[in-house]
């Protein structure tokens, strides 16, 4: 699984341009699947044992942060919007890499105010030229950042964990679930990172009875870190509450009595910022009971994400005990 995480993770795939992780996930799971379409926004959707009893939606987002160019000045320098929350106090030297393998690195200007982190109008982009002739982008051209994934013993970093870990989790338990008896519906969904955009439309489509959304969140155990409950390495979280949703309590009981019946760790998630998926599925037709599987993640949204190997192996075990029993909500 690690090798695929690697595959995943360093994949270029920012934000309404997910199509490289697509096709990377349609290759790892074609062979396991009943069928497979691509959704008008660009999402990928497989379906296990079609018109079988209840249908469970799970959900995990392709696409990464990013930045997109605004401007190019005449000595080639660009400015960019941020695609998705960018943390701006990790930017400066970082890179950043476009679709077809341009690099450049993001440089600040002179601030009076230094102590502060940088302001997207004091950064910039350098592609190593001089003039607006030579700047190899246009305007309205995405990049996303670039580090290669690393393993520290137990613990995987890379720049983009969220949410190619819920992907790598979606995969494996594919490919090790035996013949469920309910439809199964794998939805790889876009856009998550600028506003949950992509999985709205996808639960339209898909119509599941109940939904399930696999995604990173913050912990509380780094130095001086946020209060919270979630520790990187005490198996993967249930969500009861983040800033755009209220978790269904079924959703919550199953994942909980499944955990319990099999002896897998979990803790619970309240989270104070941000929000996954499940919120849009939970809002989608007449509504959708909905719940978030999440995985311990520290520093989210910085080019080197930290999850636990652990968690992560916990989690495709926990989907597997809930897809392999009957499940009355
Ligand atoms: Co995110
Ligand atoms: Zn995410």
């Amino acid at each position: 699984m690690k090798t695929l995480i690697k595959r995943l993770v360093e994949t270029w795939g920012p934000s309404g341009r997910e199509e490289a992780v697509r096709q990377l996930v349609q290759a790892e799971i074609e062979d396991h699947v009943d069928s497979m379409t691509i959704s008008p926004m660009g999402g990928l959707h497989a379906i296990v044992n079609p018109g079988g009893g209840t249908k469970l939606m799970l959900a995990a987002h392709m696409d990464e942060i990013g930045i997109i160019i605004s401007h190019i000045d005449q000595e080639g320098f660009t400015r960019f919007h941020p695609l998705g929350g960018v943390n701006l106090e990790t930017c400066v030297g970082h890179r950043v890499r476009f679709e077809d393998g341009t690099m450049a690195v993001i440089g600040v200007e002179q601030r009076s105010e230094r102590k502060k982190p940088p302001r997207l109008e004091n950064l910039y982009l350098d592609f190593g030229v001089s003039s607006a002739q030579d700047c190899p982008v246009k305007v309205g051209d995405m990049g996303a950042f670039d580090r290669s994934f690393i393993a520290l013993g137990d613990r995987l970093v890379a720049k983009s964990m969220d949410d190619r870990i819920g992907v790598a989790i979606l995969i494996e338990t594919l490919r090790q679930m035996k013949r469920p008896q309910h439809e199964v519906q794998f939805a790889f969904t876009v856009q998550e990172e600028v506003g949950l955009r992509g999985a709205g439309p996808a639960a339209f489509g898909l119509d599941p009875d109940l939904a399930i959304a696999v995604d990173v969140t913050l912990t509380g155990d780094t130095p001086r870190g946020v209060k919270m409950a979630v520790v990187l390495g005490g198996g993967p979280a249930i969500k009861v509450r983040d800033k755009r949703m209220i978790s269904d309590p079924r959703i919550v009981d199953l994942m909980v009595s499944r955990a319990e019946e099999a002896g897998i760790p979990h803790q619970f998630e309240v989270l104070q910022r941000g929000s996954t998926d499940a919120a849009a599925i939970q809002l989608t037709r007449a509504g959708v009971p909905a719940g978030c599987l999440s995985i311990p993640c520290r520093y989210i949204h910085t080019p080197s994400e930290m999850v636990d190997m652990n968690d992560v192996e916990k989690a495709v075990n926990l989907l597997l005990e809930i897809l392999s029993k009957s499940i009355n909500i």
